[in-house]
């Protein structure tokens, strides 16, 4: 990837409107990063519920935040910030909910810069969690480069079929901006 291209990526927030864009591009890398390694009527089945247009305008709606990255105006990554349903959450936690790079842009840098728009939209909170599964070994040495450690495993519903997930969490200075 050249630096010509990399900079012509705006990395912005999304807001109701970009729903489809966020579908798009939660179709795209879920759809890259697991299929052959999650079962594929799973893999179809959260596709169409969790990645759903109308879903993801509701939870943008109803207080989450998300921040799309864009190659001119073509989505190719996403950052999605809930509030938590991990188990291990406790009050002041946020959760990164996806952080997904189609793969061409992986190690560009581009996730980091998702990654730090969430961290800015997770002011004012203690920590930031997340669940990923636990042989997703890239995206567990981002997460470690990025300053997460783990404090928990749960398992996680992929279309009405459990995955083993690690938890990690990201201490926040209530000031990070
Ligand atoms: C997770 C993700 C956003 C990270 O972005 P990225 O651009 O790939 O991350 P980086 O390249 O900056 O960092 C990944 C690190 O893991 C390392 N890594 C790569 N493969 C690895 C492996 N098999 N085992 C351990 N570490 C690995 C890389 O070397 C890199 O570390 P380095 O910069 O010190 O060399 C991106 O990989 C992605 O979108 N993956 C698919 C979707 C996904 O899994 N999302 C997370 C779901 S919870």
């Amino acid at each position: 990837m050249t630096d010509a291209v990399l900079e012509r990526v705006l990395v912005r927030e999304a807001d109701g409107a970009d729903a489809g864009h966020l579908s798009l591009v939660s179709d795209a890398t879920f759809l890259e990063t697991f299929a052959g390694m999650i079962a594929g009527d799973a893999l179809v089945t959260h596709c169409q519920k969790r990645h759903a247009p109308d879903y993801l305008r509701q939870l943008l709606e109803g207080g989450a935040r998300a921040w799309l990255a864009e190659l001119d105006a073509a989505p190719i990554g996403y950052a999605l910030l809930t509030a938590p349903e991990l188990d291990a959450a406790r009050e002041g936690d946020v959760e990164l909910k996806k952080i997904y790079v189609l793969s061409r842009f992986h190690g560009t840098g581009i996730a980091a810069r998702l990654l730090d728009a969430a961290l800015a939209g997770a002011k004012g909170h203690t920590r930031l969690l997340l669940g990923v599964k636990d042989d997703n070994h890239r995206a567990i040495g981002f997460y470690t480069k990025q300053g997460f450690r783990q404090i928990g495993t749960r398992r996680f519903d992929v279309g009405g079929t459990l995955y083993d997930d690690v938890v990690l969490a990201r201490e926040l200075d209530r000031t990070e901006s």
